[in-house]
């Protein structure tokens, strides 16, 4: 096989040894993904709301999803104490709802128009889909906790995605190619 030639790299010499941190973000970033906002409420009330793009889907049969929270995030608590949690995911016309679960706040919640789940978790309104779950698994991952998700209820809205990318949230521009045809 003859070599490759790779143009116009973001990281210069990033091939020559393990990212780091900052540079790995930055590869990562190459990678267009949905924004999600993980919903939980514990046996008192106390609510927690993390925006999170490592969402992913796991498996059909059983329905689970996957997504990990970082171990520094002050909502490791709750969710360490809940076995249950909701995915919104955000719109289009979200940004503004992803911004306001990225930052540490007395009340995350403000301001947000929320409505009780099957199982009592606050989903947010206007998110293009909602999927309710049970805590199927925690596993450590480097840095961050993974959490596996049996999903119990879900519902999907016909609406657009918020997109993210690079750092910056964005809007998809448009179907390139039909699943069926
Ligand atoms: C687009 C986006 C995606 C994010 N994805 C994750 C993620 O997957 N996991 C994570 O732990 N933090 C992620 N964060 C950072 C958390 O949202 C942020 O640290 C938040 O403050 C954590 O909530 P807490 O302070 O209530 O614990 C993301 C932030 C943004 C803006």
């Amino acid at each position: 096989m003859g070599s490759v030639q790779l143009m116009n790299r973001i990281i210069p010499d990033a091939l020559t040894s393990a990212p780091q941190p900052a540079e790995f973000r930055r590869v990562l970033g190459q990678y267009p993904t949905g924004v999600t906002v993980i919903t939980a409420q514990t046996a008192a009330g106390v609510r927690a709301g993390v925006t999170v793009s490592s969402f992913n889907t796991l498996s059909l049969d059983p329905p689970l999803i996957l997504w990990s929270l970082a171990l520094s995030a002050p909502s490791l608590e709750v969710f360490r104490h809940t076995e249950r949690f909701a995915v919104n995911i955000l719109g289009e016309d979200q940004g503004d709802v992803a911004l306001q679960f990225a930052r540490r706040a007395e009340d995350k919640f403000a301001g947000v128009e929320t409505v009780p789940g099957w199982s009592g978790v606050p989903l947010i309104a206007g998110a293009v889909a909602h999927l309710e779950c049970t805590v199927y698994r925690r596993d450590p991952g480097g840095d961050h906790e993974i959490y596996i998700g049996r999903v119990e209820r879900a519902e999907a809205i016909d609406r657009t995605p918020l997109v993210y990318m690079r750092g910056a949230f964005g809007k998809f521009s448009g179907m390139v190619a039909n699943e069926k045809k």
